[in-house]
């Protein structure tokens, strides 16, 4: 199969159109069989539910080159369940989890040809999603849905790489307890856009948000959860109900205990300790590991001894690790990688 001729090396985090996606209609209480389609459109009609009502969820993972020249996906497994959390919480059908991981399968094997080549540092993005399609005007569920999953190739999601970039405290909550922060609903990202652009505004990268409750508790970012090392190499990451359960979180904190033999710890994070950490990173399907630099806070800074200029050391191992269980030159734990061909 012959690659689409794409500069590789410097894509960004955009959308490209790629030649086919997955298609699922549920309708009187079924499933259809799904399909795949080259129509990249969706006509639906003015009062669906997913454009008054935001009745959406969706996922992220990647599709990677092996050196060996497979192509693999991450876990997908963690995803199709991660979805049927979502759906629950919005009252939505589940999209069986056999059914998403071979829809995944079959929407990337259809563009094997934009799944960047092995070394280009690049990968193939993948979107499931799901949504309420019939007209909706009561505020209620629903009793229509379209379930998709498209991809397209992408680079870094912050400019500059592997650069330590620098993010604010935001003034705006993400999640209240109780609320969706734990799932991935469209809605958690429409609210979240005016504290980015406020946050870009103001010369940032990213928000870190703090529990909605006290305000004292290091939550997560608008896309991505935190890592942090303490100056003995501990791995900490805040526990919390109204974060996103990162699947790439998830993995780093195996892999640190199991590959790097380092001690990990799911805890409060109170904002009071951040100062003392060594080392900061962002860490997501998008993110990859991406190194924090600084904290702004009101103006007042927090510099990580690990700098502005690159990843910490024990940044570096993390990342140098789960990138290579995902590219396949380190023995991936049983049942991570799903090859597609
Ligand atoms: N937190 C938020 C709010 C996200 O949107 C994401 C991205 O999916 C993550 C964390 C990281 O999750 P994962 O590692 O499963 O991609
Ligand atoms: C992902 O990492 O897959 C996400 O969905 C995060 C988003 C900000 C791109």
């Amino acid at each position: 199969m012959e690659k689409k001729n794409l500069d590789w090396a410097n894509i960004g985090f955009e959308y490209v159109q790629t030649d086919k996606r997955y298609v699922a209609n549920y309708k009187d209480g079924k499933w259809d069989e799904g399909t795949l389609t080259e129509d990249a459109n969706i006509v639906m009609n003015e009062c669906a539910g997913v454009l008054q009502y935001a009745q959406t969820v969706f996922e992220g993972m990647k599709a990677y080159t092996t050196e060996d020249g497979r192509i693999v996906t991450f876990r997908p497994d963690l995803n199709a369940a991660r979805m049927v959390d979502s759906a629950k919480r919005l009252e939505m059908p589940v999209f069986p989890e056999d059914r998403f991981v071979d829809a995944i399968v079959q929407t990337v094997q259809a563009n094997a040809a934009y799944v960047p080549p092995y070394g280009s540092g690049a990968s193939l993005y993948i979107r499931p999603y799901m949504f309420g399609i019939n007209p909706v005007i009561g505020v209620k569920p629903a009793d229509e849905y379209q379930f998709r999953v498209f991809t397209t190739p992408v680079g870094p999601y912050f400019k500059g790489g592997a650069k330590p970039i620098t993010i604010c405290v935001s003034d705006f909550d993400r999640a209240a307890p109780h609320g969706t922060g734990h799932i991935k609903a469209g809605l958690n990202y429409a609210m979240s856009l005016h504290a980015i652009v406020t946050a870009h505004a103001n010369g940032f990268d990213e928000n870190m948000y703090l529990d909605s409750a006290t305000r004292t508790k290091v939550e997560e970012t608008g896309g991505a959860n935190f890592i942090f090392v303490t100056k003995d190499n501990k791995i900490v990451t805040p526990h919390s109900d109204t974060i996103l359960p990162s699947i790439t979180r998830r993995s780093i904190m195996y892999v640190a205990e199991h590959y790097l033999g380092l001690e990990v710890e799911e805890r409060d994070v109170y904002f009071d300790e951040v100062k003392d950490f060594a080392e900061c990173g962002l860490c997501g399907t998008a993110a990859v590991i991406s190194p924090v630099g600084k904290v702004v806070d009101h103006g007042n800074e927090i510099c990580f001894p690990s700098g502005m200029e690159k990843m910490g050391p024990i940044t570096q191992k993390l990342y140098e690790t789960l990138t290579g269980i995902q590219m396949g030159h380190i023995e991936a734990p049983e049942g991570w990688l799903k090859v597609i061909e």
